[in-house]
């Protein structure tokens, strides 16, 4: 038996792509792959694989299935070796065990969660459409905010009452126990009294890949600023924050459909982007941005395009952005709005047509976007110009593409106006350097002191751990 969260894993890590690229020769075409068919004799090819979907479908022969099934199929597999055969291509580490009571437990357990989470997300749209206190407090805001009631019903927007413990009082009448209640978060448990997380806040549902309801985000209304202005779901056994992207169900297919996924900051950007028709959009909200979701978007693309605040805070996110994306082996490229603006207040001030030529031509690659920034400052300084050469040299050496790294060396090179010769000689030194201290042990000490100029004023604030507030 395999654990499920490692039948997870590997199901995660398996791109339907890959895994029948490596017995079938197969050509893009739109947004499917198509190739001959391995499971009968074709000679024009009707096998059709759809990354966004995860499935493979043989329009001549009629077999279908996700990546699991094609290797069964096609290796003549049973499931646990397909599923092992999956492990070992992706490098997860299977160990065997019997499903224990507790695991038994947890499969009850997000069950109930879900459902739990879904009936919170219908309350909430209903108190936004039907109450009295819904319309004129949650649904006003996001008319005058300028979202369009299609949109708002799109991304199932909802409003939390006021009182104390409206929301808590009719889940319980409504059979959801109370363990749930309070293992969701949606309830707080205090001296054995309970009440309400989200109040008086518009609600933001959270959704996992497939569109299920895995936890919330609530917006503050008032301007009280001793209070957050967000509130999160806290992590539960079918919210892991670190996993999730914030729109990700609703852009699947339009980030394999345009080979590239645009990363914004937070729930407003992602949807007001929707409303501009740009779909390939998601937000890391409520944590700064982690390797699992950098892994999430690279089941659909390998392209990722950083859109973010030109303030410090955006700036330096950015950075911490390029290298992690990079580190993954996907290409990067970055837009930063003007200083005080989200891609949400930008869309809201211009057309659709406005906005994706703002994105198209402000998109820089990391070299030109690191120079761009730093290069003013540094120009008349050949110290501070060294440094900001180390910095893009220590980016270069997290590409781990042999192939590509040198290519980035070119473009600094002519940027920077350096010989390419000496670039290289750093980029092996920083490398060699590397491979001593072994990459597991990879840490910021070996990273050549940067030069940052823009950002370091202003920290980015860590919202990581607002959300239990
Ligand atoms: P608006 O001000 O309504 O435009 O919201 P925004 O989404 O643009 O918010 P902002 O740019 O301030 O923050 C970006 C994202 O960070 C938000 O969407 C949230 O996910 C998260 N965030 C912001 N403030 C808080 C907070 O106080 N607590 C938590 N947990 N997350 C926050
Ligand atoms: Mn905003």
């Amino acid at each position: 038996m395999i654990p499920r969260d490692t039948i997870q894993s590997i199901l995660d890590a398996a791109r339907i792509e890959e895994v029948v690229g490596d017995f079938v020769q197969l050509k893009r075409r739109g947004v499917n792959l198509l190739g001959l068919c391995p499971f009968h004799n074709e000679k024009t090819p009707s096998f059709t694989v759809s990354p966004a979907k995860g499935i493979f479908k043989c329009f001549g022969c009629g077999k279908a299935g996700n990546a699991v099934n094609f290797v069964m199929e096609h290796e003549k597999y049973s499931y646990p070796e397909a599923l092992r055969y999956l492990a070992s291509k992706y490098g997860i580490e299977v160990e065997e065990q019997e499903p224990s009571p507790e695991e038994k437990q947890q499969d009850t357990d997000r069950d109930s969660l879900f459902s739990l989470n879904d009936f919170a997300r219908k309350f909430y749209v209903n108190t936004l459409f039907e109450t009295e206190e819904g319309k004129a407090i949650g649904l006003s805001y996001f008319l005058e905010r300028g979202f369009r009631e299609d949109i708002i019903r799109k991304f199932q927007l909802g409003f939390s009452p006021t009182a104390w413990d409206t929301f808590t009082k009719t889940a319980l009448q409504n059979g959801y126990s109370e363990k749930y209640l309070v293992d969701s978060g949606l309830t707080i448990s205090k001296d054995g009294k309970h009440y309400d997380r989200f109040r008086e806040r518009v609600m933001f549902p959270i959704h996992n890949l497939t569109g299920k309801v895995i936890g919330f985000g609530g917006r503050i209304l008032t301007s009280d600023k001793t209070k957050p202005k967000y509130v999160n779901s806290p992590e539960s056994e079918v919210y892991n924050k670190s996993k999730s992207l914030y729109g990700i169900w609703l852009a699947r297919n339009s980030i394999v459909a345009r080979d590239n996924c645009f990363l914004v900051e937070g729930y407003t950007d992602v949807i007001s982007l929707h409303q501009s028709g740009i779909e390939n959009v998601v937000a890391s909200s409520g944590t700064s941005l982690t390797t699992d979701q950098i892994r999430l978007i690279s089941k659909f693309t390998r392209n990722i395009t950083i859109l973010y605040d030109g303030d410090p805070a955006g700036i330096k996110a950015s950075f911490r952005g390029i290298d992690m994306i990079l580190e993954q082996g996907m290409n990067v490229k970055v837009v930063l709005f003007p200083d005080g603006e989200d891609p949400d207040s930008y869309a809201r001030k211009h057309s659709s047509s406005d906005l994706e030529g703002f994105i198209s031509t402000n998109s820089d690659d990391f070299i030109a976007f690191k120079t761009r920034l730093l290069l003013d400052e540094t120009q008349n300084d050949p110290v501070k110009k060294a440094g900001l050469i180390h910095e893009i040299i220590h980016t270069i050496s997290l590409i781990p593409d042999p192939i590509i790294r040198p290519l980035f060396i070119r473009e600094c090179a002519e940027i920077m106006q350096i010989a390419e010769q000496t670039l290289m000689n750093e980029l092996n030194k920083l490398l060699r350097k590397k491979k001593l201290k072994g990459y597991e042990s990879e840490s910021q000490e070996q990273i050549p002191e940067p030069v940052i100029i823009a950002p370091p004023q202003e920290l980015a604030p860590d919202i990581s751990d607002c959300s239990a507030q």
